[in-house]
C-alpha cells in the first residue's frame, strides 16, 4: 500500500515560485560590473514584497569563491567587477509555501563552470521520481560535473522544505557519498549542485550578515523588544542585520543581535567559502515529488 502524501497547497508553491524565478531573473540581468550588491538585493526583496509574498530568507549574493550565505550588511559598499562570478540566492514564501532558487551571473569567462552547475541540476531534475534513491541523484551531479572537467561541493547539500522550515530532511547531497534514503511522493525538494574549481570543500568564513533564531524566541529582558518583535515576525526563517538596522538603526541592531548571540537565542549563518582558491557556479530549483512527474516550482 502506498503511504499517504503529506498535504501540500501545491497553488501556493506554484505562485512563490513563479515570483522567486522572477525574481531571480531580474536579479541576473541587474547583475553588472560597477553595480553595487546591496542594490541587487534591495531590488530582489521589493519586488518580493510588491508581489504580496514574503522572503522565506535574506536575499543573498555571493560572489567567486564565497560559494553561499554572503549577504550585504546595513553598509555595504562592495561592487562587482569585471571576471566575476555572482550567485543568487533567494526564498519566497506565500503563507509559508516557501520557493527557494539561485542562479549565477557570469561577468567573465566562466561559461563552462556555470554549464557544469546548470547541467547537473537537468540531470538531477530528470531523476526526480517517488522510489528513487538520493544516492543516485548525488551521483548524477557528481558524474556530470566530472565529464565537464569540474567538480561539486561536497559539503553543501539540497533539502526538504515544509511550511515556515527552509532545510528539512531529505538532505540531497551534491555526490553519493553520505546520500541515504529516497524519494517520496509528496516531497518538496530543493537540489542546488554547486560546481568548483577548488577543493570542492566549503568552511565558515567572516562575518555573518544573516541570522537564525528559534520559533520561540527567548530573548534576554534587556534586549529592545521592537528587535525582539521584527524577529518574531519571521516565524522562525533567518532575518539579516541589515533588516533590523533599518527599522531601529544600525547601532541599536549591531546590540541587540550580540546580546541575543551571546545568550543563544539566536545563531548566525556566516558566508561559505571554498577552502582553496576557487570560482564556485550554483543553479537551484524547488520542485514537487508527484506520483508520476516533477513540478519544478522555480523555472
Ligand atoms: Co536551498
Amino acid at each position: 500500500m502506498l503511504p499517504l502524501p503529506m498535504r501540500v497547497d501545491l497553488d501556493k508553491y506554484r505562485e512563490a515560485g513563479r515570483i522567486a524565478a522572477t525574481a531571480r531573473r531580474q536579479a541576473i540581468t541587474q547583475i553588472r560590473p560597477g553595480v553595487k550588491y546591496v542594490d541587487v538585493l534591495d531590488t530582489i526583496e521589493d519586488f518580493i514584497h510588491a508581489q504580496g509574498a514574503e522572503l522565506a530568507f535574506p536575499a543573498q549574493v555571493s560572489v567567486n569563491g564565497v560559494a553561499a550565505h554572503d549577504c550585504c550588511g546595513p553598509d555595504d559598499l562592495r561592487t562587482f567587477a569585471e571576471g566575476d562570478v555572482a550567485k543568487v540566492d533567494l526564498g519566497v514564501h506565500v503563507d509559508g509555501c516557501i520557493a527557494d532558487t539561485a542562479a549565477t551571473a557570469d561577468l567573465g569567462d566562466h561559461a563552462a563552470l556555470l554549464e557544469a552547475s546548470r547541467q547537473a541540476l537537468e540531470a538531477a531534475i530528470a531523476l526526480v521520481k517517488p522510489g528513487r534513491r538520493i544516492k543516485e541523484i548525488g551521483a548524477a551531479i557528481q558524474g556530470t560535473m566530472a565529464a565537464l572537467g569540474f567538480k561539486p561541493v561536497s559539503n553543501l547539500t539540497g533539502h526538504g522544505i515544509a511550511p515556515f522550515t527552509i532545510h528539512c530532511s531529505p538532505s540531497i547531497p551534491n555526490v553519493p557519498e553520505g546520500a541515504s534514503g529516497e524519494l517520496k511522493e509528496g516531497m518538496m525538494i530543493c537540489i542546488e549542485p554547486f560546481a568548483t574549481t577548488g577543493s570542492g570543500y566549503v568552511a565558515e568564513a567572516g562575518k555573518a550578515e544573516v541570522f537564525g533564531a528559534r520559533r520561540k524566541l527567548k530573548a534576554p529582558k534587556h534586549v529592545e523588544q521592537g528587535v525582539v518583535d521584527q524577529i518574531l515576525e519571521r516565524r522562525g526563517l533567518p532575518f539579516s542585520r541589515r533588516e533590523i538596522a533599518r527599522k531601529h538603526g544600525t547601532a541599536a541592531a549591531e546590540k541587540a543581535l550580540k546580546d541575543l548571540l551571546r545568550a543563544g537565542a539566536i545563531f548566525a549563518y556566516p558566508p561559505l567559502v571554498e577552502t582553496k582558491p576557487a570560482t564556485v557556479a550554483q543553479f537551484e530549483h524547488t520542485m514537487y515529488v508527484g506520483a508520476d512527474d516533477v513540478e519544478v516550482m522555480t523555472r
